[in-house]
């Protein structure tokens, strides 16, 4: 609970606001997505369906808790959101969204108070969008306020049917919808707030549906109504927001939705990204001002970018971190830990995996670095690769600053180059070089003279 300070004049009053708890129903299988994985860990935007829930709930400042409940692959559900620090509740077998919320009764906190709950496969949610239900709701104080939108085509959501007084009378399931209620096309979003007092009793007495068998959720409304209570709409200015998940048609539009809402996000921030319909950031992902993002381009995970910098088109980064005016590409591959100091560059068909490139080095062409460490101004010559791996370990390679390794150098690790040396082109490189040194690896060479014309001449 959160005390509330009112400051009158020179009088303080302390309130306590009601307690808020907010459920995300997620324990279904997610039939409709015909997949062996839960329907939540389906990935839109770089993570979980659930994960995006959880993140639109966690930016609701008024929660004072989070319960997912979970049923399907529940120990991996958990694993996936465990560092969130959100509560978990099981149901071990789904019989509906009534039967599911039914499953948090009686659980600390949830008693009193508000109950807004939502649903596991809507990633689309805002937190704004939940502040603003709440605010409705406070400011009205009916028993319910539920989520409504308009949309073009209804089809497959369950729909409001109005009262006369502006209230909602009841949900119908598509399934259980006359023709003519199918023509409504206000929607119920799956998204509400319960009074907690007016909740508990009458959810845990909601028959299950006749032809389903489940208990749904949505038949809350009328059950409310019947007692004489108020269940107030509240529309949702964006209708795109509740879009909820059934299948992998509808995971694809929603995965389009969020990609171009993370574009518009960073260029309204100072990123210009040319043709943002061809490129795909995560939503975690952060960019810095006047960095530009070129036309088929991966930014993935946690990947970090700092300022002018350049993202070279056909370029895929992974975990990655980018110091100020670093550039990457045309088809750079930055795996996890891959690292650019300031002013760094590495160019085509270059590879990065676990390693730093020191500020101002530059990798330009048909190299891979992995698990190494490179000093500033060192210049990696075309085609140079680091061995790090011997069929069963990983090794360390590294090289001082202000190095030059010659084209098509291949590094056995773990092994040295010290600051300020040159490796000859073409060497194949298993000891230490010293600072300054000259390391040529490679046999001599030996011309024949006259032997191409002797050997023309034979035929
Ligand atoms: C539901 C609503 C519908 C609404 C639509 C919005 C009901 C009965 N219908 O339909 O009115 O328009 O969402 O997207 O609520 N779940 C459980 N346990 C269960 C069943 C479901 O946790 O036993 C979870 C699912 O994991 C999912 C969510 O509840 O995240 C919604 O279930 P789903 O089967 O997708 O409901 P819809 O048919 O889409
Ligand atoms: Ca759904």
């Amino acid at each position: 609970m959160k005390p509330l300070a009112h400051a009158r004049g020179s009088v303080k009053i302390e309130l306590m606001a009601a307690p808020l708890s907010v459920v995300i129903l997620a324990a279904g299988l997610g039939t409709r997505m015909k997949s062996r994985k839960a329907k939540v860990l389906h990935r839109v935007g770089g993570m979980c369906l659930l994960e995006h829930v959880v993140e639109a709930a966690l930016g609701l400042t008024a929660a004072d808790q989070i319960v997912a409940v979970i049923g399907h692959q529940a120990e991996d559900v958990k694993q996936e959101l465990a560092p969130r620090g959100i509560r978990f509740q099981l149901q071990t077998e789904q019989h509906g969204t009534g039967h599911a919320l039914l499953q948090c009764a009686g659980m600390r906190g949830l008693e009193s108070g508000r109950v807004m709950v939502l649903y596991g496969d809507s990633p689309l949610l805002r937190s704004t969008t939940l502040a603003a239900l709440l605010g409705a709701h406070e400011a009205t104080g009916p028993a319910a306020t539920l989520v409504t939108t308009v949309l073009e085509d209804a089809r497959g959501y369950g729909r409001i049917i109005m009262d006369s007084d502006g209230s909602v009378a009841a949900i119908v399931e598509e399934k259980a919808a006359t023709a003519e209620q199918k023509k409504i096309r206000e929607i119920n979003s799956g998204l509400y707030v319960f009074e907690a007092a007016q909740l508990w009793h009458r959810l845990a007495t909601l028959p299950p549906n006749p032809a389903s068998g489940e208990v749904y959720l949505t038949d809350m409304a009328e059950a409310l109504r019947r007692d004489g209570l108020r269940v107030l709409p509240f529309r949702a200015e964006d209708p795109t927001e509740i879009l909820g998940i059934n299948n992998r048609v509808e995971l694809a539009e929603v995965d389009q939705i969020l990609r171009l809402r993370k574009c518009r996000e960073l260029m309204l921030a100072g990123v210009t990204i040319e043709k943002p319909e061809t490129v795909v950031i995560d939503r975690q992902v952060q960019v810095g001002l006047d960095t530009v993002i070129e036309p088929f381009t991966r930014l993935l995970g946690r990947t970090k970018i700092g300022e002018d910098c350049r993202v070279h088109s056909f370029s895929v980064l992974e975990d990655a971190t980018l110091e100020d005016k670093a550039a990457v590409g045309p088809f750079a591959r930055l795996r996890p830990g891959a690292y650019l100091e300031t002013g760094a560059h590495m160019g085509n068909f270059v590879e990065l995996k676990k390693t730093r490139l020191g500020a101002g080095s530059k990798a330009m062409h048909l190299t891979y670095l992995g698990d190494s460490t490179i000093g500033s101004k060192v210049n990696i010559g075309a085609g140079t690769i680091t061995c790090n791996y011997d069929g069963k370990g990983k090794y360390p390679t590294k090289i001082g600053s202000g190095a030059f390794v010659g084209s098509h150098s291949t590094l056995v690790a773990p092994v040295e180059v010290g600051e300020g040396s040159y490796i000859a082109a073409g060497s194949v490189v298993t000891e230490a070089v010293p600072p300054d040194a000259l390391a040529i690896a490679r046999s001599h060479q030996t011309n024949k003279e006259g032997w191409a014309s002797k050997r023309r001449a034979k035929k």
